[in-house]
């Protein structure tokens, strides 16, 4: 007996699922979720089986082909990282038949009432499963190194309509009794006014990806295999349209650099404000935050990045978070290649160099925790949400780019085509890479020190900043900034988002409030439509103690739930040596206020910076 992953009750002794059939009752007036779930193992088993699950009311366990209950146990115990295993008895049993329901504080889901959302007429719920919030939902094995298919039988209110990152099959009308099984009372589950929508994913996936949203939901065709989908305003819909009409561009070179594009669709949901990360790679559907839409195509890299997880990361995927970087750090190399490919290698150096001061700056926020400073990390006894890093993402890049460079552009992309066919639909980890690396490219070890790569601690001194005179100018102006001079209109005269990102994050940590002020009124930073700017600023602001801008950090904090603005800006008020009794109460009193809008991922992430600092 021995777990097979440091965030899951998964036993290395048992049969993994190969397939689950839900059937989901959607009460938006309790907020929960009636389900049913009918799970297919690899083999048939004896014994205990352990599922993961957290906050569900098991209500049943039955086996499905004789219609006989399976004893079952739901350990009182809770696991603050890992929550309940259910333990499920079994006599050769390949079915498992477990009828739930979801709690209303769910850690996946974020229920939207009405008022919260754009029309303000209907409520929306949507999930966010990665990395382990899918035992929020359905009892499951929910590590990465299950996958599993899977069909699901959505009912819900008629006004509403349901999306999913699978197959859409069919709206229809409920069907009496023709329902194979019944989350709930079946006078419910057919009642009027309910209508089912019916999915199926017919590729293997990690429970991760497992993702829906209902709500009023519309859309808008924006290329031969993408719809943009967005709460059913004209203007979001338009606007949205209009920011990613180049994606199957960028679809196909995706296609000439990694392969066939498996997974057939690729469609794009725009989420209300609260949705907690930038883009989440749900397969056949990415999941977005409206942030994105800045009315200057700019979204393009969170789409790049979250189109090159269909091969990296929903292809093959890491085996447990330990591995992250083979999810992140690949995907980050892959987004900037298609970037470079669509908007030209400035830009793409530009990204490479904001990512670069993204690590430098990790290296200080982990110190005193330098594990995290690792590709290969051990998160036994650690939350996946709390060290959420650009570890991952920035040195796993530069450890591929070093690749890269030892063996030359040509003999890598040959590379990395043949390692996304030779593992496409497993879970690896960063050995099956490291083998599979020395044997295609015979000596590679004598030339990069693979180990110092991936277990060592910091940055390897062969990391690489950018080389581009648009970068190295923009870092040098940051630097004499130190010296009291602020860039001319003309030296800025072309800058967009990403110019000013690097130029703000390269910038001291705090600087004379006097000079926050001067640079505000000439640029208008805080003023930016841009969030990535907005919130660079608001940083310096805060770290510069410049309290004339507190209430627009308080209405950036109540506008959007991205964790990417969360976490810097609550960081900063609370943060630091000096005294910040004001900041802290300042922080304390927008969370209380803004606390209800957030996906409750970001709640607790919330929760964990301001209770560490009070
Ligand atoms: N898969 C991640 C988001 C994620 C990571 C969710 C870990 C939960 C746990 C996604 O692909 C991502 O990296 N998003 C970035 C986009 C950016 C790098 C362009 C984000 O949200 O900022
Ligand atoms: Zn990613």
């Amino acid at each position: 007996m021995a777990p097979i992953d440091p965030h899951s009750f998964t036993d290395s002794t048992h049969p993994l699922t190969t397939h689950i059939s839900l059937s989901l009752y959607f009460d938006f007036s309790t907020s929960t979720i009636s389900s049913s779930a009918l799970l297919t193992l690899c083999a048939p088993h004896t014994g205990d089986l352990l599922l993961d699950t957290r906050s569900l009311t098991i209500k049943s366990v039955i086996d499905p082909i004789n219609n006989t209950p399976l004893p079952f146990c739901l350990s009182s115990d809770v696991d603050p990282i890992k929550g309940q295993p259910l333990t499920v008895s079994l006599n050769n049993n390949s079915k498992i038949l477990i009828t739930f329901v979801t709690s209303p504080s769910s850690s996946a889901l974020q229920w939207l009432t009405p008022p919260q959302t754009f029309n303000k007429k209907f409520p929306f719920v949507y999930t966010q499963c990665q990395s382990i919030h899918a035992r929020s939902i359905f009892p499951c094995q929910d590590t990465p190194a299950s996958r599993v298919r899977y069909n699901a039988k959505l009912n819900i209110p008629h006004q509403l309509s349901a999306v999913m990152s699978a197959r859409h099959v069919e709206r229809r009308a409920p069907l009496a009794g023709g329902d194979s099984s019944f989350a709930c009372d079946e006078s419910l589950w057919c009642a009027e006014g309910r209508v089912v929508e019916e999915f199926t994913m017919e590729q293997p996936i990690p429970p991760y990806l497992f993702a829906f949203a209902v709500g009023e939901i519309g859309f808008r065709e924006v290329g031969p295999r993408t719809k943009v989908f967005a709460e059913s305003v004209p203007a979001v819909l338009d606007a949205a349209a209009k920011e990613f009409a180049g994606t199957e561009d960028m679809i196909r070179v995706g296609e000439k650099l990694f392969g066939d594009y498996d997974w057939e669709r690729f469609d794009l949901l725009v989420l209300p404000p609260s949705f907690p990360y930038g883009g989440m790679e749900n397969p056949r559907m990415v999941f977005l935050t409206p942030t994105v839409i800045k009315g200057d195509a700019s979204g393009a890299q969170v789409v790049a990045h979250e189109l090159a997880h269909s091969w990296t990361g929903n292809l093959i995927t890491n085996k447990t978070n330990d591995h992250f970087w083979l999810n992140e750090g690949f995907t980050t190399y892959a987004e900037r290649r298609i970037v470079e490919a669509v908007q030209g290698e400035d830009i793409a150096a530009l990204n490479i160099g904001i990512g670069w001061k993204g690590l430098v700056d990790e290296m200080e926020r982990f110190k005193d925790n330098v594990e995290f400073t690792k590709l290969l990390t051990n998160q036994e006894g650690v939350d996946p949400d709390d060290v959420y890093s650009q570890v991952p993402y920035e040195k796993g890049f530069q450890f591929l780019w070093r690749i890269e460079r030892q063996i030359g552009r040509p003999a890598f992309d040959e590379f990395l085509k043949k390692y996304i066919a030779a593992f496409k639909f497993q879970s690896i980890d960063t050995y099956m890479f490291l083998d599979f690396l020395k044997v295609n490219v015979p000596g590679i070890e004598k030339e990069i020190d693979l180990k110092i790569w991936t277990e060592g601690t910091g940055i390897p001194f062969d990391a690489m900043e950018p080389v581009s005179n648009i970068y190295k100018k923009i870092v040098s102006l940051a630097n004499e900034f130190k010296q009291g001079r602020m860039p001319s209109e003309e030296e800025v005269a072309n800058w967009h988002g990403q110019e000013w990102e690097l130029y703000l994050e390269n910038l001291p940590k705090s600087v004379e409030a006097s000079q926050v002020t001067a640079l505000d009124s000439r640029y208008r930073l805080s003023e930016s439509k841009d969030y990535e700017v907005k919130v660079a600023f608001l940083q310096l602001a805060i770290a510069s103690r410049c309290s004339e801008y507190y209430n627009i950090v308080e209405k950036t904090l109540k506008e959007v739930g991205r964790m990417k603005y969360l976490r810097p800006l609550y960081t900063a008020l609370v943060q630091g040596n000096v005294k910040k009794e004001e900041e802290k109460i300042f922080a304390q009193r927008v969370f209380s206020e803004a606390r209800e809008t957030y996906h409750p991922i970001a709640q607790g992430v919330v929760e964990s910076i301001l209770s560490k600092h009070l």
